[in-house]
């Protein structure tokens, strides 16, 4: 009889709870990691085939008696969310902090925009104590416990001390950074966070690259050597590898004939008829690459004179963690740029870049995919990169273009896009001229190769390969004792 239970924990819950005067509204939480986890919820049968109950661990950002309320309007769901409460102090210090202006810029190699402050680090290690509060609470030995992300790296110790018949995952979502880059992190942080995700009993990243990092920092920092990717620590055996997170392949690939989708591309297609359209999503992030994807595509238009009126960006950015400056300033930064360029290169018929600041339902964002001739992914850095999956998993009709920055975790499964480096703007440019121009047949076969590719490994696979790894550890362990 299956009786182990799945606690799936994230700082952010699937749903983000905001108040607008006197009134609570529910809204979907954006990004890769709520995608993918949701996903994988629901439409998994082996997880639940596997465990008897399974509940969603998170911060709901607001406090209890709002959480109470705002629980009553939330959908029914597979699976029960416990929400983790701490002070808004803390909480801004361990989020806005050093989740967030600490780990996010260094890991994704901005160690300019990296803040070493000792208060918010004491947060963070707090907001992790909270967590492990509340789980060491409900959780008994034999359930599987799976940490995701850079806001809880110390929390697979702080369970594994307290309980330590614990089955932990931890999988991280962001690029692990080299060893120079991670060595700039003070000695005890270093020392604190690599130890913490060596509670877990597995511990996944996107890519080889971050893995072989993390085993290098391991070896200079903490002095664990590893044999074919197992480390032993205080008598345990800890398997490090490498998952690549995906999405649900079939979800977008239907979504094409989904009504609202076919209504949504046909406007897009009718309004834009005889232009080209060039298309990209993200949350605003500076390392998403904005300003260098609209330098590129100012030049493609200044060398290019023959696209003028003939060809539209149409470029959806999600507002994303507006309490840090460095976001905010970002913004003010696009919002220049983008007005420069449609005053001096457009006219009264014309707008080179059509700007939306706001989310996007499925519907709409499937639509775009779909209606679009060329994706333009352009990140400076990023651990997956999962538009670029969606946007190859939703082209049923094997048309269209990804143009994919070689620095995101994507590009070392989606080898048939046409790749490039976001710092050489006139190879960006280049390549939104040679995609605009392929042939079809050339579009087709790219398309299909990457299509298969993510048929074969979808969320659903990621999932199951991480859970079999796990048990898998875990048996090894039993055997080494
Ligand atoms: N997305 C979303 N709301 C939007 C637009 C996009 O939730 O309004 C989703 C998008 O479908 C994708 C995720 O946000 O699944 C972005 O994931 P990605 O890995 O590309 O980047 P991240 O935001 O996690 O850095
Ligand atoms: C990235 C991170 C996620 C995070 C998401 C959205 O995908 O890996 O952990 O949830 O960005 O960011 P936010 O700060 O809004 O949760």
């Amino acid at each position: 009889m299956k009786s182990r239970r799945l606690f799936i924990i994230s700082n952010r819950l699937p749903m983000t709870i905001q108040k607008e005067g006197n009134e609570l509204t529910v809204i979907p939480s954006a990004g890769g990691l709520i995608t993918a986890i949701n996903n994988y919820l629901k439409n998994s049968k082996a997880n639940a085939n596997e465990f008897s109950e399974t509940f969603w661990v998170g911060m709901p950002c607001c406090n209890p008696a709002a959480w109470t309320e705002a629980a009553k309007k939330l959908p029914r769901s597979k699976y029960t969310y416990l929400p983790v409460f701490t002070s808004s102090k803390t909480y801004d210090q361990y989020y806005n902090g050093f989740s967030n202006s600490t780990i996010w810029p260094l890991f994704h190699y901005f160690p300019s925009f990296t803040e070493y402050n000792t208060e918010n680090y004491h947060c963070y290690v707090q907001a992790n104590a909270a967590f492990a509060k509340a789980l060491i609470k409900y959780a008994r030995p034999g359930d599987v416990i799976w940490i995701h992300d850079y806001h809880l790296l110390p929390l697979a110790q702080m369970l594994r001390t307290a309980l330590p018949e614990l089955t932990i995952g931890f999988f991280l979502h962001i690029p692990f950074p080299s060893y120079e880059i991670f060595r700039l992190l003070p000695r005890k942080w270093q020392e604190e966070l690599l130890y913490g995700m060596l509670g877990a009993d597995l511990v996944g990243f996107h890519t080889i690259d971050y893995t072989a990092h993390f085993l290098q920092c391991v070896r200079m920092i903490l002095g664990l050597e590893h044999d074919m990717h197992v480390i032993e620590h205080e008598n345990r055996l800890i398997k490090v590898d490498v998952f690549p997170i995906s999405i649900d392949f079939d979800h977008f690939n239907n979504g094409y004939d989904h009504e609202q989708v076919v209504q949504t591309r046909t406007l897009i297609q009718e309004k834009f008829s005889h232009k080209k359209i060039i298309f990209s999503v993200d949350r605003l992030d500076y390392t998403k690459g904005v300003s260098n994807r609209l330098r590129a595509y100012e030049l493609f238009l200044q060398r290019n004179p023959q696209f003028k009126e003939k060809v539209v960006f149409i470029l959806v950015i999600v507002p994303s963690r507006e309490g840090i400056s460095k976001y905010t300033e970002r913004k003010k930064i696009f919002d220049e740029m983008i007005g420069k360029m449609n005053s001096t290169m457009g006219n009264i018929h014309w707008q080179p870049i059509i700007y939306q600041y706001n989310s996007v339902s499925f519907e709409e964002m499937v639509g775009l995919y779909t209606a679009c001739d060329l994706a333009l992914i352009t990140p400076l850095r990023d651990g997956m990169n999962l538009v670029a999956k969606e946007f190859v998993a939703s082209r049923k009709d094997k048309k269209g273009v990804l143009v994919l920055s070689e620095m995101a975790g994507a590009a070392r499964e989606l080898t048939s896009a046409l790749t490039i480096n976001p710092n050489d703007v006139d190879e960006v440019a280049d390549k939104i001229l040679e995609g605009l121009e392929m042939p079809e047949d050339e579009k087709m076969q790219r398309l299909e190769a990457m299509r298969n590719r993510l048929k074969q490994y979808d969320v659903q696979a990621w999932a199951v390969d991480f859970f079999n790894q796990l048990h898998q550890i875990k048996e090894k362990q039993r055997a080494f004792q």
